[in-house]
């Protein structure tokens, strides 16, 4: 206290000088005066305490006073009578700063008069600071932040800020803060008064706050409140425990590290008498869909936030008769998250190529419930709602989410040949990483992008256990299945869906390929262990996809033609190769028959073959489709669809079952096997007719496959015109067909050249057709599936005897033949294929 000179003159800020000074050796006496160019005014008054037994006086001037006011201008000269006027007087320091006309002081704070100039008192510093209707003013409480306290509170080192604004000419308390807290800035329209009560011990020299201006906040304050930890912080509307404004709006902004979470709680609120407009409280929360997220004040909160969020109070227009009182005092407690979330799971992706995971929101529908946010984070540090994992690093994530089943993961993985000589044969297991697998978020699709050289490789796709096709017949509910479906650079292709139990034993496919695991529960990770899929680069063939297809007496199988429901492409073309064990017999039934198809180009056709003999019988589909017929051996069926009008779809779902062979069949087939060839064509002439009455009664319906018997059919036929008719053995198939929409592709040597079909001799059959079966057959054979080879067809082919509509049941040359006339018309297995 002594030592210091009287008249010591400070600068502040290059406009206010002040100066205050302590008579020399007078212990107990003071000087201050101020400038007059400060606006600055200094009240030394008494305490609130009651005078206790030893009174202690102020004497200003050598007279006895309550009070002391220094203005600016004025110089005063003062003792207290006592040793200890701390606990007598205070001080108070105020301070009317206006910035719409003089500039503002910004930055930080100093205390004015230095506190060391003052006496040890009590002391209240007051800043009331005027800005422009428009601006607002920022507080910044660098640390230690603020800690609002409710009325009746005091803070523990006697330290408080009092924070305060206008509305008007009305004062509005925003509240009353202590050191140590959260808030750490405030900002207020207009105005702002700032009120810091220092106890006489208190030694500091700086107000604790620097000050900015800003754009308007459009709203009565601001407050921001950071976390820096785990914690909580209570905070109230302003006014408090008063009513809030009227029709005013107040928000609370809160910075919350990424690896924690933020839940509020309403401590206590009360809702006025609302005339127009509904009080209400709004929060941004990052991850929400459906920000803001309004809620009534007498809501649950929102909870377990991460990230960073604000929160708004709106008043409304308050009944003028009774308008109630609105107020909220609210706790924000950021905590640790519970279990999941200080786990840190590794997803080592350093050696894949091309490999990527993306963990994302799965999509709910919207509602205006409330959910928390849920993130994954990366290193702990980087939290978002969608988080994509790239290859070719080490990846740490946790999860801060409350509940790990609003996520889901997607991956999806190329594989690529770019060079066909080195993947030729070349296999891969589709399998799902361990490292994805361990992760607490359910894998919804993994999808593995097989690319192949166009048209040099195929795919053909091998699963451990046999699948199953997705149809509303049999339907799929296993824990997950296989999608599979093309990625052409044209139409894409969906061939279906696909899951463990079933009779598919293959998929091979032309193109490109995305092969999607789907998983439908949590289970599948037990039930993927024992499945597999196998990937390997095949030879090119043209067909879209070739199933094979194992059935087995236990279940009938279903399938059905790719793109279901939108149609098999135009002039695409399936096949399946259904095998048949030798002592039982498969029945094939087509269940669907979908469309009405119209073809615009091209005929629409299904070819079903027997392997063993190549004994064929060809549908249109345009027409009724094949009643149900049974097989003893290995069979294709082969659709292939033509450019239907549009609307017209070929849609296709057929069911194979097995039983076992009867025991005629049996004894037939020993018959025939060990018969003479009397006896066999005999038996075969037999069975025939028996086989010819039973089509007979089955096919009610229009024959299938009709052509205008008149048109010269031999052309296509002649083997001169197939060069390569050993390689090529579809090529009088699909010519017959007419089809070079559909099979052109196919008619294409293995040079590469393409054969022209002479296609243009046959027309569709425009004239009435019947109601009966084919009856195109031989007549030396009345057998409906007939051998002939190409060669032979020509002479047989009579187009005047053939004008009457028929399906077409005409076998092709065996396999290894040149397509000579000695092949058998009627192999010895023959009434074995066509009876029962
Ligand atoms: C001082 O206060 C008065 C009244 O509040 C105001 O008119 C004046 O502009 C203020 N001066 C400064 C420097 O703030
Ligand atoms: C000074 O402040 C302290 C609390 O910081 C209080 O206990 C004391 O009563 C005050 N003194 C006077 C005279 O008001
Ligand atoms: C405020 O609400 C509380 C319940 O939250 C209630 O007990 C109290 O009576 C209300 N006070 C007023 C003034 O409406
Ligand atoms: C509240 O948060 C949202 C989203 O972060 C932001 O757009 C908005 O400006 C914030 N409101 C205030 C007053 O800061
Ligand atoms: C994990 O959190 C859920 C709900 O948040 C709780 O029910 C469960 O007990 C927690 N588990 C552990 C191990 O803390
Ligand atoms: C994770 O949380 C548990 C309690 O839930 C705690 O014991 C453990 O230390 C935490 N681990 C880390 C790495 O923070
Ligand atoms: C997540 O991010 C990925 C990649 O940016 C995007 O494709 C996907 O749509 C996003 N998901 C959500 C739910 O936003
Ligand atoms: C799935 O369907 C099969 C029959 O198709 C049935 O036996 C099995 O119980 C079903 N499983 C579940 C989980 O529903
Ligand atoms: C047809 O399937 C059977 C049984 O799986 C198989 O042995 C045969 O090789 C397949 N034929 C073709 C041409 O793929
Ligand atoms: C049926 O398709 C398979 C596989 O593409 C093929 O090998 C077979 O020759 C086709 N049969 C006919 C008659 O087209």
């Amino acid at each position: 206290m002594a030592g210091l000179s009287c008249g010591v003159t400070l600068t502040l800020l290059g406009v206010l000088l002040l100066g205050a000074a302590r008579p020399p050796g007078g212990a107990e006496a003071f000087v201050l005066s101020l400038p007059r160019t400060t606006n600055i005014t200094i009240l030394i008054k008494r305490g609130l305490l009651p005078l206790g037994a030893n009174p202690c006086h102020l004497l200003v001037s050598g007279k006895l006073s309550a009070t002391l006011l220094i203005k600016p201008g004025d110089r005063k000269e003062f003792r207290f009578t006592c040793q200890n006027p701390e606990a007598h007087f205070v001080i108070e320091v105020e301070r009317n700063i206006d910035c719409t006309s003089h500039p503002c002081p910004f930055g930080e704070f100093e205390l004015q008069p230095v506190i060391s100039l003052l006496p040890h008192l009590n002391r209240t510093f007051i800043w009331d600071i005027q800005a422009g209707k428009s601006t607002s003013l920022e507080l910044v409480f660098s640390r230690p932040r603020l800690r609002q306290i409710g009325r009746g509170e005091s803070c523990p080192d006697g330290v408080t800020y009092n924070i305060n604004g206008h509305i008007g000419a009305t004062e509005v308390r925003i509240g009353t803060f202590c050191s140590t807290g959260t808030v750490s800035r405030i900002k207020m329209q207009e105005s702002v008064k700032i009120t810091l009560h220092l106890p006489w011990f208190d030694k500091r020299s700086h107000s604790g706050f620097s000050m900015s201006s800003q754009s308007s906040i459009k709203r009565l304050c601001f407050i921001e409140s950071v976390f820096e930890g785990e914690g909580s912080a209570t905070l109230m509307s302003a006014n408090y425990p008063f009513s809030f404004p009227e029709d005013e709006l107040m928000t609370w902004q809160f910075v919350i590290p990424a690896h924690l979470r933020a839940s509020v709680s309403f401590l206590q609120f009360n809702n006025s008498n609302c005339a127009k407009k509904e009080e209400r409280v709004e929060y941004y929360i990052p991850g929400s869909t459906t920000n803001p997220e309004v809620f009534r004040l007498a809501d649950k909160q929102p909870g377990n936030m991460a990230g960073n969020f604000n929160l708004s109070l709106q008043g409304c227009d308050q009944d003028a008769q009774n308008p109630g009182i609105l107020r909220l005092k609210f706790q924000v407690l950021v905590q640790c998250p519970h279990n999941e979330s200080n786990i840190t799971y590794e997803v080592d992706l350093s050696k894949e190529q091309a490999m990527s995971v993306t963990i994302e929101p799965r999509p709910v529908k919207l509602s205006r419930r409330f959910v928390p946010g849920c993130f994954v984070c990366l290193e702990s540090r980087t939290c978002s709602t969608n988080l994509t994992l790239a290859h070719g690093s080490k990846h740490r994530i946790s999860f801060l989410c409350d509940d790990l089943t609003r996520l889901w993961m997607n991956v999806e993985k190329t594989i690529s040949c770019t060079d066909h000589r080195y993947c030729h044969r070349r296999s891969y297991s589709l399998q799902v990483p361990r490292d994805i697998l361990q992760l607490p978020v359910q894998l919804h699709d993994f999808s593995w992008k097989l690319l192949v050289p166009k048209d040099r490789l195929s795919l053909a796709l091998v699963p451990a256990q046999k699948l199953q096709q997705h149809t509303q017949e049999r339907f799929c509910n296993s824990s997950f299945s296989y999608l599979v479906a093309g990625t052409g650079l044209g139409q894409d292709l969906y061939f279906g869906s696909f899951c463990a139990g079933g009779a598919i034993e293959q998929i091979q496919v032309k193109q490109n390929v995305l092969v999607t695991l789907r998983t439908f529960a949590p289970s599948f990770q037990q039930d993927l262990s024992r499945q597999a899929l196998t990937v390997t680069f095949i030879p090119y063939f043209k067909e879209e996809g070739i199933f094979t297809v194992t059935p087995d007496m236990k279940s009938k199988v279903y399938l059905m033609t790719p793109n279901w429901e939108r149609g098999l492409p135009s002039l695409a073309s399936v096949s399946w190769n259904i095998s048949v064990p030798s002592d039982q017999v498969a029945y094939l039934t087509f269940l669907k028959e979908r469309t009405g198809l119209v073809c615009q180009t091209g005929r629409a056709f299904m070819i079903i073959q027997e392997q063993r003999t190549k004994a064929e019988q060809i549908f249109s589909l345009e027409e009724v489709l094949p009643k149900s017929s049974s097989h003893h051996h290995n069979f294709w069926v082969n659709i292939s669809n033509c450019s239907p009008v549009s609307g017209k779809k070929l849609d296709l779902l057929f069911q194979v079952s097995l039983t076992w062979r009867t025991l005629d069949m049996t004894v037939i087939l020993i018959a025939v096997v060990g018969g003479g060839a009397l006896l066999l064509f005999a038996l075969g002439l037999i069975i025939c007719l028996v086989k010819k009455n039973r089509k007979k009664k089955m096919n009610k319906g229009p024959a299938i496959g009709i052509y205008n018997g008149n048109v010269n059919t031999q052309i296509p036929m002649q083997p001169k015109k197939f060069p390569n008719v050993q390689k090529d053995h579809d090529a009088h198939v699909y010519a017959v067909i007419d089809d070079t929409m559909v099979y052109g592709h196919l008619l294409q040597d293995s040079n590469g050249s393409f054969v022209q079909p002479e296609v243009d001799t046959y027309r569709p059959f425009q004239g009435p057709t019947e109601d009966c079966p084919p009856s195109f057959l031989l007549p030396y054979s009345k057998v409906p599936t007939i051998k002939l080879t190409t060669k032979e067809s020509s002479p047989d082919f009579n187009p005047e005897s053939d004008s009457e509509p028929y399906t077409f049941s005409h076998p092709s040359k065996q396999n290894g033949s040149d397509g000579n006339t000695d092949i058998p018309l009627l192999d010895g297995h023959e009434p074995a294929e066509t009876g029962e």
